[in-house]
Parts: structure tokens; C-alpha cells; sequence
């Protein structure tokens, strides 16, 4: 079967057996995998260069798209091979490995990864392993279901190894759009200038004689869990609506809106959702992600297009994409992340930006990352290179975790990834937090009125009255800034800081 799937008769010679293209890798490589939000991701070789991690000591730099499956992260993690990983990752054993010191993990925007490779900022790709659905007459690759990083990763690398998965549908070709920036100084504007924008190529053009492994693979994709919608995801879906709603009718957006950006995980999916059943129409997406609500979304007709670099579905989702291929495919493009993420395309098209913090502060800095300042969560992904570049930057969080120990509102968050600068909206299920063209002492106000839970609101009252009393144009009481934090950390409750 895999025989219909390489069209360059000359690379049939280089399907070998899995054990035979893991001997490409050795100590102290850098590596580039295929793989974002479990889409497209290597799943042969990982296994295999686990297996070899028993008899033999060896170790790599690890680099994909975003973060892939767990088996894989936790599996290479457990063999003790990942020196050193970036950009994102949202496994439990990685996770672990990287707060214990063990796993150097370098945290990075993922529009930037490729950009720094380019540079030779950051030691250049040995070998890519790559996920294709077909390699074409000319020895072009035909990526799966995510492109990732994966088109400059099989460009920069010095081999590559390709898993051949026969279990992709071979109608993926051509849902691709491979357009790589060309070299500084002399680089032009990214063509892109709506999501539907089709400016490159539907496969990785490659010197093939860098093609040094095929490997066939029949293993399927892992499909997302997703987090059911709840009464607080719901409310702040309708607080965001309402917004755009006002929005509309003060004639600062049209019924189109604006190209939407939605982050991954619940809260974000019941807001996408949450577009079924409203006013606008003819919208469209300039995500990095295409997940379950999209598909509502393009049933109900209110979406006419999504661009983005990968899908991140649940199994019942990736049955529905394929039984009826061919009718979202029209509505769809898969673009590298570099594209997807791009700031200049960000900047150029005016998304809303909506994605969720971990906690925010009172003055609407916004950490995404670090749970207690210091213990890494997954990364920062694509929120900073929405957030720092988008029309409309919103982060949503429900206003407490932990069965109501933490607030997800605090004086001063632990760890900066998306400073006030850069937010427009805060929204919790408690209310919206319209920031735009506020002064600090001003945003301070709304924060705590509208979105801050009503067990800790009293409390972030008084801290912001003695606050002001110390005076500055963003006021605080450094002693106390970090005390919700502390109490957390000795008694697992917050609100022990202020209880008595
Ligand atoms: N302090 C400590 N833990 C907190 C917390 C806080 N302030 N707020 C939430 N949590 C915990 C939750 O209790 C939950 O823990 P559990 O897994 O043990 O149940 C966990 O963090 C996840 O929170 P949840 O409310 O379920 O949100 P989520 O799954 O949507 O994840 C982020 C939230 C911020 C971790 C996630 O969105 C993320 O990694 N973002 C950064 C990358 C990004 O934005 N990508 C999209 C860009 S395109």
C-alpha cells in the first residue's frame, strides 16, 4: 500500500525497518520531530529510540511543534534521552523532570523557534523526523494533520527521516499551505492578508537525497480530552459576546467581527462555542489551533474559514472531519506555525485574541506559565504572539482554582508573560474587565469590581486601599504583593492570608 504513497520511484530504496532509521540519532544530536497538540506527531521512532535508551547511554535536544502526545513526551522522559527540550510541551512526567532540574526546557513563543534556527542562534537540526501522508513525484513532503515546525525543521536538517503513516487519509494533500519567509536583510512582506490567503506550496519542498529513512507507520493520532463545559465556561463566553455585541453596536466592529484566535482547553472551546448562537456572521479564524468548536461553528454556517497549523480534536471530532473530508477542507488551511503565529500577520489582519491565564494581577499583567512563580505548567505557546500583536488581547480565567484556595485574580502575579501593555479585556465568570486606554489606578478598579471572586474581593479592596496609600502610578505593598502566594504554598489555601 505505502508503494501508491511515494511517488519518486527513487526513494522506494529507502524504506527500511524503524530500528534501522532510529541508528540515524546519536548522542548528543539535536533533533526536530513533527507533532503540535497531538496532531502529526512522530509515533514509530520515539518507541524505538526509548527501547535502545535501556542498553545504551544517549541523549538529545528535543524540538517539535508544540506538544505532543504524552506517550511520547513521558515515554523519551522515563528513557532519560531528553536533554534538553523546547518549545512547549504539556505532559506530566516532562513537566516533572523539567521543575526537578532534569530536563533543561527553554520556554518559547512558537512563532520564534524556526525564526532563531535560521539565525544559527540555536544549534542547528541533525536530523528531522517528520510524519508524512505522501511524498510526491518530485520527493515533496505531504504532512498530516499539523505542520508545526515541521517544513523548516525538514529544510534546516541535515537528514531526514520520514514516518509514512498509512492510517492518514491521503485527502490531507492539499489542505497545506508551505510558505517559508526568505532570509534577512533582504526578506519581503508575508503575503498573507486574509485567513483564506493561499501563498506557498501543499507539500515541503526538500532535496530528496536528504530523505535518508522511511519508515511506515499505521498508528493513529491520539485524540485530545476535553473538559465538558460548565456554568462558569458558559458565563464567560456570554460576558465576551455581550462585549463584542456592544462592540457592534458602537460601530467599532462589523457582524464579521474580526479574524478570531482561540487558545486551547475548555474555557476557550465553550467561547468558541459560545458564537453559535449570536448575532454575528461570516466569521472567520486566524488560529493556531482548529479544535471541536470550529466544526460547529462551520455546520451552523457562521464560519466561512479557519487558518491555523493544526487540529487539537477529540475522537469523536476526528470522526467527524473524516467522514466528511472534502466539505471542511474548503473551509480550511493548515500553515507553519511560524505563519500562523506570525506578528506581522497578526498585526495586518486584527485578530481578537482570546486565550487563558493562569493568573492575573490587578493591573492585568498576565502570567500563563508558572504555577506559584516558580513551577513550570506547559509554556507560553502562541499566547504571547497573539497577545502582543493582536486588535482585541483577552485573557479569560475562571476567578478561582483549587475548589475556591486559589484566586486566579491576585495583588501581583507570580511570573510576567503577557505584561499590561499587552491586555485589552480580562474576563471571568464574575464579569469583563475592559482595560483599553485605562491608567493602572483605573484598571486596579475594574479588576477588582468586575472580575475578582467575591470570597477574595473584600480582601484585594483593602490591599488596594494601602496600596494607594504608598503612592505610585502603579501602587502596591511589596511586603504583602506575594502573600496569597505564600499562604498557598504553607497552608494550601489563600485565603489564610487574610482569614483569621
Ligand atoms: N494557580 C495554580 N494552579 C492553577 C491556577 C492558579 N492560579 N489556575 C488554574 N490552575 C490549575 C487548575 O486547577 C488545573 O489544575 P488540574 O490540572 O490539577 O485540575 C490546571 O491549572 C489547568 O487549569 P484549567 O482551569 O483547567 O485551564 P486550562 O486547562 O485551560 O489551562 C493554562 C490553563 C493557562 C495552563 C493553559 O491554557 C496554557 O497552558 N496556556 C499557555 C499556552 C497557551 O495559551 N496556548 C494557546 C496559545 S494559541
Amino acid at each position: 500500500m505505502y508503494r501508491d504513497r511515494i511517488r519518486m520511484p527513487s526513494l522506494m530504496g529507502k524504506v527500511v525497518p524503524p530500528e534501522v532509521a532510529a541508528g540515524l540519532i546519536k548522542d548528543g544530536m539535536t533533533v526536530g520531530m513533527s507533532g503540535f497538540t497531538k496532531s502529526g506527531d512522530a509515533k514509530v521512532l520515539p518507541a524505538i529510540l526509548a527501547e535502545r535508551a535501556q542498553t545504551e547511554h544517549f541523549k538529545i535536544n528535543l524540538l517539535t511543534g508544540a506538544s505532543v502526545s504524552d506517550e511520547i513526551d513521558s515515554l523519551l522522559t522515563k528513557a532519560g534521552i531528553i536533554a534538553r527540550r523546547m518549545p512547549y510541551m504539556g505532559d506530566p512526567t516532562l513537566r516533572k523532570a523539567i521543575n526537578a532540574g532534569e530536563v533543561m526546557y527553554v520556554d518559547q513563543h512558537l512563532s520564534e523557534t524556526v525564526e532563531l534556527l535560521r539565525a544559527k542562534q540555536l544549534a542547528s537540526i541533525d536530523v528531522a523526523i517528520i510524519e508524512a501522508a505522501a511524498i510526491t513525484e518530485e520527493g515533496g513532503i505531504v504532512l498530516t494533520t499539523s505542520v508545526g515546525n515541521s517544513a523548516s525543521f525538514a529544510i534546516f536538517a541535515e537528514k531526514i527521516i520520514i514516518e509514512l503513516n498509512l492510517s492518514q487519509p491521503t485527502e490531507l494533500e492539499g489542505l497545506h499551505d508551505i510558505y517559508i519567509p526568505s532570509r534577512r536583510p533582504y526578506r519581503e512582506a508575508i503575503p498573507v492578508v486574509a485567513p483564506n490567503s493561499r501563498v506557498g506550496t501543499p507539500f515541503i519542498p526538500v532535496d530528496p537525497s536528504k530523505i535518508a529513512a522511511i519508515v511506515i507507520s499505521d498508528r493513529k493520532d491520539n485524540p485530545v480530552k476535553l473538559e465538558k463545559a460548565d456554568d462558569e465556561t458558559n458565563a464567560i463566553a456570554g460576558h465576551l459576546i455581550d462585549f463584542l455585541k456592544n462592540e457592534v453596536k458602537q460601530g467599532r466592529l462589523g457582524n464579521r467581527l474580526a479574524p478570531l484566535q482561540s487558545g486551547v482547553g475548555a474555557v476557550a472551546n465553550a467561547v468558541l462555542r459560545g458564537f453559535t448562537d449570536c448575532p454575528f456572521h461570516d466569521l472567520t479564524m486566524y488560529s493556531e489551533v482548529i479544535q471541536d468548536s470550529v466544526f460547529d461553528l462551520v455546520d451552523s454556517g457562521k464560519l466561512v474559514f479557519a487558518s491555523a497549523t493544526a487540529f487539537s480534536l477529540t475522537q469523536s471530532c476526528w470522526d467527524r472531519l473524516f467522514a466528511d473530508f472534502e466539505k471542511y477542507k474548503r473551509h480550511m488551511v493548515l500553515r507553519p506555525q511560524e505563519i500562523s503565529n506570525h506578528p506581522e500577520v497578526i498585526r495586518r489582519l486584527g485578530l481578537i485574541a482570546i486565550n487563558t491565564a493562569l493568573e492575573a494581577d490587578i493591573y492585568g499583567n498576565v502570567n500563563s506559565t508558572h504555577v506559584g512563580g516558580t513551577h513550570m505548567m506547559n509554556g507560553i505557546g502562541g499566547s504571547g504572539d497573539f497577545a502582543g500583536n493582536a486588535y482585541l488581547t483577552t485573557f479569560v480565567t475562571k476567578s478561582v482554582a483549587k475548589g475556591g484556595a486559589i484566586s486566579s485574580i491576585v495583588p501581583m502575579v507570580s511570573h510576567v508573560d503577557h505584561p499590561e501593555h499587552d491586555v485589552d479585556l480580562l474576563v471571568t465568570e464574575q464579569g469583563l474587565a475592559d482595560l483599553r486606554g485605562l491608567a493602572p489606578r483605573e484598571r486596579a478598579k475594574v479588576v477588582i469590581e468586575n472580575c475578582v471572586h467575591p470570597t477574595f474581593r473584600d480582601a484585594m479592596r483593602d490591599y488596594y486601599k494601602e496600596a494607594v496609600k504608598r503612592g505610585g502610578h502603579t501602587p502596591h505593598v511589596l511586603e504583602k504583593a506575594f502573600s496569597w502566594h505564600i499562604a498557598f504554598r504553607e497552608t494550601g489555601d489563600m485565603r489564610k492570608a487574610f482569614s483569621k
